[in-house]
């Protein structure tokens, strides 16, 4: 049997290669000298670009696109473009999200200032582009046009998220349609452009697009289970982040199902303050804890999960099922 593992974490290995190479060529470009110019655009760009995300977008692309017989070195560019457009949201939803920690590490716009964060979110746009364009493809109008609609879906997406801070009739059907644009459309998009590149026929394109979406969502809901329970070094952003920028994740929506008409009023009031200290992190957990919502929160990660590994079974490739089948498990499996 294939070690996964190890072909992952040399797919992974390509991937940050390309991209500090892309990146050093990019923002190495003064004409009087080897230094970064401006440097006030390129310091903090290379400082997002470390190296310390988990790169899950490009490593789905990169097995979509070998499991219908493209090669890495025909997806690599159109890979580290998906993980600069990625970075370019994160940098600017930090913003949006008043974040002071990604990845262990103070945020642009908390180490620099706003004005530098959204110029570097905006170069890293033309930045995933100029890589794209790059790629090795008889179909790039095809690439390119997917991975537009990714970017058009993220900004969507960002705006129901930043809407429903300041609503207070979000259902959870409303919440799945905000994260499959936010969050789970540049996973499809990326897996899809993997399999563009390998010519993949129609009904190979349709399972990923179903795989891969199935997976974004069950992706985010972890994302937000984690924002309560994961352990803050590991997942290097701030426990209860969403809870101090009265976000509607999964946890609350599920909570304020749950709840007798008395409570709910209770956590609709604490949630929905303006209360910025520590207390009411704790506070809204504890009423979590006691309607057991955590424990739904994973069952639909699992849920999803299944649902992506079930689209799965209407590709040929046996070898390209248990890789992706292997892909999922390691998300399901994140602490971080
Ligand atoms: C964070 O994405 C934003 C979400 C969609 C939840 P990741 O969890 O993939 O972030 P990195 O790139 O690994 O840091
Ligand atoms: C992010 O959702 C989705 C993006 C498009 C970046 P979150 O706001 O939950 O992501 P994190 O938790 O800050 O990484
Ligand atoms: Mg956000
Ligand atoms: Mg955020
Ligand atoms: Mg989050």
């Amino acid at each position: 049997m294939t070690d996964y593992k190890a072909l992952f974490d040399e797919y992974r290995a390509k991937i940050d290669t390309a991209l500090s190479h892309y990146l050093q060529t990019q923002t190495k470009r003064s004409y009087f000298s080897e230094k970064q110019y401006p440097h006030t655009l390129f310091i903090p760009l290379n400082y997002i670009m470390d190296g310390s995300g988990k790169r899950i977008r490009p490593l789905i692309l990169l097995i979509c696109c070998e499991t219908f017989g493209g090669t890495v070195d025909d997806a690599l560019n159109a890979a580290i473009a998906v993980e600069i457009l990625h970075n370019f949201t994160l940098v600017h939803d930090d913003i949006m999200d008043n974040a002071d920690t990604r990845r262990n590490k103070v945020t642009i716009h908390k180490k620099w200032d706003i004005n530098t964060a959204i110029l570097v979110g905006d170069e890293l746009i033309g930045l995933s582009y100029r890589s794209l364009l790059n790629t090795r493809t008889g179909r790039l109008d095809e690439v390119v046009k997917a991975f537009t609609d990714g970017v058009i879906e993220v900004c969507e997406g960002q705006a129901l998220d930043k809407e429903y801070e300041t609503s207070t009739d979000v259902t959870l059907e409303d919440y799945m349609n905000m994260i499959r644009k936010k969050t789970a459309e540049l996973l499809r998009i990326a897996a899809m452009m993997g399999c563009i590149i390998a010519n993949a026929n129609e009904k190979d394109l349709l399972a990923i697009s179903g795989y891969a979406e199935n997976l974004g969502l069950a992706f985010q809901i972890q994302d937000d289970l984690l924002d309560v329970i994961a352990n803050e070094e590991k997942f290097g952003k701030k426990i209860g982040g969403d809870i101090l920028e009265k976000k509607k994740t999964y946890l609350y929506l599920k909570a304020l199902e749950l709840s007798n008409d008395g409570e709910r009023e209770i956590l609709k009031d604490i949630y929905n303050s303006d209360d910025k200290a520590a207390g009411k992190i704790k506070e809204v957990i504890n009423i979590y804890r006691r309607l057991k919502v955590e424990d739904y929160a994973k069952k639909d990660v699992e849920y999803f999960t299944e649902k992506a590994n079930d689209c799965l079974a209407m590709i040929d490739s046996t070898e390209g099922k248990s890789k992706l089948n292997y892909f999922s498990n390691t998300l399901l499996n994140r602490n971080y």
